[in-house]
């Protein structure tokens, strides 16, 4: 049997095996190597399609994370009766609460299913990694989410750790046991998320000296911030609100993310057009760089203080050993 890794992301997922002295990354069934989290065609079934449900792990529903979540998404909440947090679905003509440890199970036993595909033959036993951040609450929810995709996890890896042991893996030429280690800070910039840490390594040694993080800055809130703006500009240029149609608003959400890529390797006037948006209207705009950065500028001022502050967490750690 098998032991495969899973990195359990708010928007992909990724597989990976240690098999021929390597570590493998898993492909699915269309040979892609990430598997997006959502279960059905999101474009054209949105009020069905379960996406962007990670935070709701280990929450009541009355919880301000989830009611700011649910603000978000394009499908429904429900209480579940212990009052945690559940996701409402039309299945089989049927509307029916499912808890988020059901939700996130699909999910995981679709992830079983393509190790199994894969590696030709069973897979039980799993590590799965979640942010640094997460309660015992959240966590306990994850593992419980395993047991509903018949998945043993044999422990929850911080996406921190997880991150530096990728590092140290292959790394050839790190410092014996008794030299000074190498320290390497690590920046994961989630779509939902913002994770620091600093690790000190030695040949075969890995400690972790500081974490930091920022739970709620990640490459969505960029995402949101551009549509906010096109969704303004557009309601005074063709007379129309985006956010009363999920379709189209999802269809900017995703030009949007492209547009972001795109400007951040290249400075010019970049265009953003979509054919028939709504009412059969083409919609075009465009912007560059400098008004990206300007309309985000109170996200970006987020991203130094963690930097700082894992600085001064690991310096005292060194202090201290
Ligand atoms: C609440 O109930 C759901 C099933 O409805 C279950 O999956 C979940 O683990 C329960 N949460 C707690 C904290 O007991
Ligand atoms: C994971 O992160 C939490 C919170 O930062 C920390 O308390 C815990 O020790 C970490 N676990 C490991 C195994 O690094
Ligand atoms: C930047 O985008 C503009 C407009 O699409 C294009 O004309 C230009 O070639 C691009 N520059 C680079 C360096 O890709």
């Amino acid at each position: 049997m098998s032991v495969v890794g899973i990195d359990l992301g708010f928007l992909n997922c990724y597989i990976a095996v240690a098999r021929s002295g390597g570590i493998e990354t898993i492909a699915n069934e269309y040979s892609d190597r990430c598997t997006p989290v959502y279960c059905q065609q999101i474009v054209t079934n949105v009020r069905n399609t379960i996406h962007g449900f990670k935070k709701l792990h280990g929450r009541s529903f009355d919880d301000p994370i989830v009611q700011t979540e649910r603000i978000r998404l394009p499908y429904e909440l429900q209480k579940m009766p212990n009052g945690s947090a559940g996701v409402k679905v039309r299945y089989l003509e049927e509307e029916r609460p499912f808890a988020i440890e059901q939700v996130t199970g699909m999910l995981l036993a679709k992830l079983k299913e393509t190790s199994e595909n894969a590696l030709k033959k069973p897979v039980a036993d799993c590590v799965i990694s979640i942010p640094s951040f997460f309660t015992d609450a959240e966590r306990r929810s994850v593992m419980a989410a395993a047991q509903v995709a018949g998945l043993n996890c044999l422990r929850l890896m911080n996406e921190t750790t997880a991150v530096a042991l990728a590092y140290g893996i292959y790394k050839q030429d790190l410092p014996p046991l008794d030299e000074k280690p190498r320290n390497v800070v690590f920046i994961d910039m989630g779509h939902s998320a913002y994770q620091v840490s600093v690790c000190a390594f030695n040949k075969g040694k890995l400690k972790v000296l500081a974490t930091t993080f920022d739970p709620y800055l990640g490459g969505r809130n960029f995402d949101e911030a551009l549509v906010d703006y096109f969704c303004d500009e557009f309601r005074t240029k063709y007379k129309i609100n985006v956010k009363e149609n999920s379709r189209a608003l999802l269809r900017l959400y995703q030009e949007c993310e492209k547009l972001k890529k795109l400007m951040s390797a290249n400075a010019s006037d970049l265009p953003l057009n979509i054919e028939c948006f709504m009412n059969d209207l083409d919609v075009s705009s465009k912007m560059n760089r400098a008004q990206f950065e300007q309309l985000c500028a109170s996200l970006f001022a987020r991203v130094e203080p963690p930097l700082k502050a894992v600085m001064e967490q690991a310096s005292k750690w060194k202090l201290l050993n």
